[in-house]
């Protein structure tokens, strides 16, 4: 598989008319975001995929750009076959590809694996689609009386994005002469006699249709969410000589905390939070203590590169929880201070960030002011794989 340029092409220029939205669908929110930013989002991101881009109306590259920013695009056509064309063209006369992922804007959920599955099969066949077996009984309609019913055991439902040798599928939609508007992709290699094969799909992947079914691909991408929590804890000593970084803003103070890093433990925490929630280790193993380069480095970087890594997987953060935990300096001055600052820095909003602290009485440690704890808690929506 490895040296092959793949290329991916999702088609974003149809109106809608079904679906009731007064948007084009593909520009309507879906799960917080225009709904062609997810599979933008997912294509992208997917490491065997080289370029990604995307076929929009001539009078729809502004809502394209206000939902996605400048992302490569190219105007589609009347018909989706004609959107497809344009932009195998686009493809063909920048270099070409030697496959390529043709995929419904109006299919925002995909997940890697079913990418994974497509381009393991191109490696056996010049197409593969994603297919779902049929539940319902199928039966023709004929005028007002069910007419014979179809055996369902033959019958698959077909999804995008559907994959292809480049040169295979651009060959069929040139030389497409039937009649009639297909619906997808393979139909046209199927027709030029390219063998199709089928991969197992995802209920994710349904197309969002008629006005029901945003709601139903709200409820499908709530479902694919699981919430986990995680916690962090770190000491730094303070000591004279140095300044004091707690929780990513300086506070003046007789004496700060030391470490190899500005020593900000409440960042420390709550970047350990955060990495446990994806399971990624601590901090340590990000930026190990040994390297010279994280010497005074600030740790507002380790933070956003934890919350970073969630975003990476599709997560959410949804809260985050701070306990500092000294006798001196007082924190309450400084308390919406800090707030303000992580909720910058995790680009939240400051309802999702909580700072607190205490004292412990002064015993132990903190206590005697020969050190700053901390401990933290981070609450993240992360998708279920597959
Ligand atoms: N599409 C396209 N160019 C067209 C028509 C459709 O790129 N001329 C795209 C749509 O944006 C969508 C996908 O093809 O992502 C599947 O088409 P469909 O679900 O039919 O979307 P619309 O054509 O937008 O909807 P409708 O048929 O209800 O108007
Ligand atoms: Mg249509």
């Amino acid at each position: 598989m490895n040296g092959h340029r793949t290329v991916a092409l999702i088609v974003a220029a149809g109106r809608g008319e079904r679906s009731g939205s007064a948007l084009p669908k593909q520009f309507a929110s879906v799960a917080g975001r225009p709904m062609v930013a997810h599979s933008h989002a997912a294509l992208s991101g997917h490491p065997a995929i080289d370029h990604v881009l995307v076929v929009t109306g001539a009078d729809q590259a502004e809502a394209l750009e206000a939902a996605l920013g400048p992302v490569p695009h190219v105007a589609g056509g009347a018909t989706r076959r004609l959107s497809v064309l344009a932009g195998l063209e686009a493809f063909a006369a920048t270099g070409g590809a030697d496959r390529v992922l043709i995929h419904d804007a109006a299919r925002p959920f995909l997940n890697a694996d079913v990418i994974d599955r497509l381009l393991s099969a191109l490696d056996a066949a010049p197409g593969a689609v994603p297919v779902l077996p049929v539940a319902d009984t199928v039966a023709r309609a004929v005028g007002d009386a069910l007419g014979e019913v179809v055996p369902r055991g033959e019958l698959v439902r077909v999804q995008t994005p559907q994959a292809f040798d480049f040169s295979a599928i651009l060959a069929a939609h040139r030389g497409w002469a039937a009649q009639g508007e297909p619906t997808d992709d393979a139909q046209l290699l199927r027709a030029a006699g390219g063998k199709v094969v089928p991969v197992m799909g995802d209920n994710m992947l349904e197309k969002v249709t008629y006005p029901g079914d945003f709601a139903a691909a709200e409820v499908r991408a709530a479902a694919r969410f699981r919430v986990r929590s995680a916690t962090g804890y770190d000491v730094h000593r303070l000591e004279v000589g140095e300044e004091l970084w707690l929780g990513g803003i300086r506070i003046p103070h007789d004496r700060g905390l030391s470490g190899h890093s500005d020593a900000d433990v409440g960042l420390h925490a709550l970047t350990d939070a955060l990495l446990g929630t994806i399971g990624a280790g601590d901090i340590g193993t990000h930026f190990p203590p040994s390297d010279p380069q994280w010497k005074g480095a600030a740790s507002d970087r380790f933070l956003v590169h934890a919350a970073d890594l969630i975003r990476a997987k599709g997560g959410i953060i949804d809260f985050v929880d701070l306990t500092l935990i000294c006798e001196a300096p007082k924190i309450g001055p400084h308390r919406e201070a800090i707030r303000t600052r992580i909720a910058d820095l995790l680009v939240l909003s400051e309802d999702q960030v909580s700072i607190k602290a205490t004292t412990t009485e002064r015993l132990g440690f903190t206590g005697r002011g020969e050190g700053i704890a901390a401990q933290a808690i981070a609450t993240v929506r992360i998708p279920e794989a597959g």
